[in-house]
């Protein structure tokens, strides 16, 4: 949605013709919100949590924003929310969220400083019982929750992005990816944001060998520190 050319050439003229440009754009990708400011985080959570844009809404507790400050520099994009989730209306604060802030420590980074976000705002599930069990969400879902991404992206203007699983990694890329061919490289997402992509912690909680759960784990805080290390080397 930045449009550089534009923006450049600076003064008030551009800057009300590049408002009137990103309304249309938005109108043209069929968006009811696109008259809505969204120029902060408070905005925009307000925003998602009216979201229909795609039927999951019907039966989560709530939509969850991603969370964190607006100026981090490092962004990390989960799947969607877990019942955890769900229910407390924060991102990554169940078992796969005790994963992530186990490996942000050992990888040297402050979650504090990392916006914490999902591809998919809404929770879906199966109900079995009383138990909801995850199911993830479809391409048709990714593709209309991307939406509310790169409202968080245009916020956040982070300078790396790390994917978190083959969810996060389709919607920032715009296709279907293969987690083992794209990690422990650096990518450039379209708008040129740095990309990193990686497997998702709740594929940790799934491994049952010991040996082979610690040798994942420890490629997994690889990755992160990779990421922390090119922001670092930017900052320098
Ligand atoms: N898994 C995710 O992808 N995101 C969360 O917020 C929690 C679990």
């Amino acid at each position: 949605m930045s449009q550089p050319g534009i923006a450049r050439r600076g003064g008030a003229l551009s800057s009300a013709m590049t408002k009137t440009r990103k309304k249309s754009a938005n109108r043209a990708a069929g968006d009811e919100a696109a008259d809505s400011p969204l120029r902060t985080l408070v905005e925009l959570a307000k925003a998602e949590a009216e979201c229909t844009r795609c039927p999951l809404y019907k039966h989560a507790t709530q939509a969850v924003p991603g969370e964190g400050r607006t100026g981090s520099r490092l962004m990390v994009v989960g799947e969607q929310p877990g019942d955890k989730e769900d229910l407390a209306g924060k991102p990554f604060v169940g078992p796969a969220g005790a994963i992530l802030d186990r490996a942000l420590i050992d990888a040297d980074i402050d979650r504090k400083a990392v916006f914490v976000t999902n591809a998919v705002k809404h929770f879906k599930f199966d109900e079995r019982g009383k138990r909801r069990l995850h199911k993830r969400p479809n391409a048709y879902e990714i593709e209309r929750c991307k939406w509310w991404l790169d409202r968080e992206r245009e916020i956040i203007r982070p300078a790396a992005i790390v994917a978190l699983g083959a969810t996060a990694a389709r919607s920032l890329f715009g296709r279907s990816v293969t987690i083992s061919k794209m990690r422990a490289q650096q990518h450039a997402l379209a708008d040129g944001t740095l990309a990193f992509v990686t497997i998702h912690p709740s594929y940790l909680l799934r491994i049952q060998d010991e040996d082979d759960k610690a040798r994942e784990y420890r490629q997994f805080v690889a990755d992160l520190r990779q990421a922390a290390r090119w922001l670092a080397q930017r900052a320098a």
